[in-house]
């Protein structure tokens, strides 16, 4: 287990839970709000509340703002580090995850690294009795506290525990006597993404062993993860949001209903696209009049080929998860691009076609090649008044530039 930590972190988390604590974080928020800079802002707090508490409570009231757009009005009561802020998940996103992996006779689970509790609270709320375990005490207090802030404090147990060593001692299905389990490995360290699963804390050999024994269990794991590395028998999910992945998650065996799911989360609202079994790769063909780029939640959950059958649509390379058909779509599994030409890539002649149709501005994509999208959009620019979309991919194996919605 760690080191405890430096006194004063610990120390300084205590005291802003007090009340005085709690009304120097609110000062500080205010002048925050009145648009108040580091050190103006800071003078003012030393001057009110001392120096030993202006910079705890400016930082921790700094955080909160942070972190309101993802945790709404939590956020206004939440204890937080600049870590945990940057490894916790959504709230929402918990949420989703602790409802599904509740759902049938659960009612309790342990949550195996629980950092600022975002997990905890949202099995709680779900209306688990949760045991939040973690090997560092700032993370203990810090969830231990929000669970107390948001009102769950009752039905939460935040224990010092060991991950490693709470798997390798399940039993009967149950981890440290709770009936279902979150995971979410640490996949930084000393400020740096692990790409290595083994080298997760907890590694990937607590991962595997979770899902062996714990039907009722869900981990996240980074969204490149190796379909390989999937288990049998468990479900992976790729959750995305506004085009980008937001998490991917393996789900335990009693929770597993497919093979692969992709979810597209707007809001409170999802839309699954899930297959029974690897649906195997989508034929490719000529490009077509439409270019339709499949959502990253699709295209790492190996479900093109899904999204191909559904809207008519063929590969333009095996290698490359762009779709091509004659028409538009309205797929939301989708971003669709007109294709006005079809060239060789070469950079010399693209900007000569750009230049005759009046295109001055373009936006780069690219898949399958080296360029650098705004290296490639500066060198293309010109004085025309037009827009487009340029995709530099390889089709049929050669490298190729599409000319998209040109207007
Ligand atoms: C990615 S964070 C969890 C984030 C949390 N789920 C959230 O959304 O806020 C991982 C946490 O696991 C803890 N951890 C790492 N290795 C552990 C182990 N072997 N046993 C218990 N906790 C561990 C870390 O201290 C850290 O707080």
């Amino acid at each position: 287990m760690p080191d405890e930590p430096a006194p004063d972190a610990l120390t300084q988390l205590r005291w802003l839970r007090t009340p005085e604590g709690t009304a120097a974080t609110a000062r500080a928020a205010a002048l925050l709000a009145e648009g108040a800079d580091l050190l103006t802002g800071l003078a003012r707090l030393r001057a009110e509340v001392g120096a030993d508490h202006a910079g705890p409570a400016w930082e921790l009231a700094r955080l909160r703002a942070r972190a309101r757009p993802v945790f709404g009005a939590d956020a206004d009561v939440l204890f937080l580090t600049a870590d945990t802020l940057e490894q916790a998940g959504r709230p929402a996103l918990a949420a989703r995850r602790a409802q599904r992996l509740l759902s049938g006779e659960v009612d309790s689970a342990v949550d195996l690294g629980c950092a600022s509790g975002t997990d905890t609270v949202a099995l709680a709320r779900a209306g688990a009795t949760v045991l939040a375990v973690d090997t560092d005490p700032l993370a203990r207090e810090l969830t231990a506290a929000n669970a107390e802030a948001l009102g769950v404090a009752d039905r939460v147990w935040v224990v010092a525990g060991d991950a490693v060593e709470l798997v390798d001692a399940a039993r009967g299905g149950e981890v440290a006597g709770c009936a279902a389990a979150v995971l979410d490995p640490a996949r930084r360290a000393g400020g740096r993404r692990q790409l290595d699963p083994d080298r997760w804390s907890p590694p990937w050999s607590t991962v595997t062993t979770l899902l062996d024994r714990a039907p009722h269990a869900v981990v996240k794991v980074a969204p490149g993860l190796d379909h390989e590395r999937v288990p049998a028998g468990v479900e992976a999910e790729w959750v995305s949001a506004g085009g980008s992945i937001v998490e991917a998650l393996l789900w335990g065996r009693a929770v597993s209903t497919v093979w692969r799911r992709a979810s597209l989360v707007h809001g409170d609202d999802a839309l699954e696209l899930t297959a029974e079994a690897d649906p195997g790769p989508a034929p490719s063909g000529p490009v077509r009049g439409w270019l339709h780029e499949p959502d990253p939640a699709v295209i790492r959950s190996g479900l093109v080929s899904l999204v191909a059958v559904d809207v008519g649509a063929t590969l333009v390379d095996p290698t490359i998860a762009y779709l091509t058909a004659d028409a538009a779509t309205d797929s939301p599994w989708v971003s669709s691009y007109r294709v006005d030409e079809v060239l060789p890539f070469n950079l010399k002649k693209l900007r000569a076609l750009l230049r005759t149709r009046g295109v001055g501005r373009v936006v780069v994509k690219k898949r399958g090649s080296a360029i650098e999208p705004e290296t490639l959009a500066r060198q293309l620019r010109g004085e025309g008044a037009g827009t487009a979309t340029v995709v530099v991919t390889r089709v049929a194996g050669a490298p190729t530039a599409l000319v998209c919605d040109v207007r």
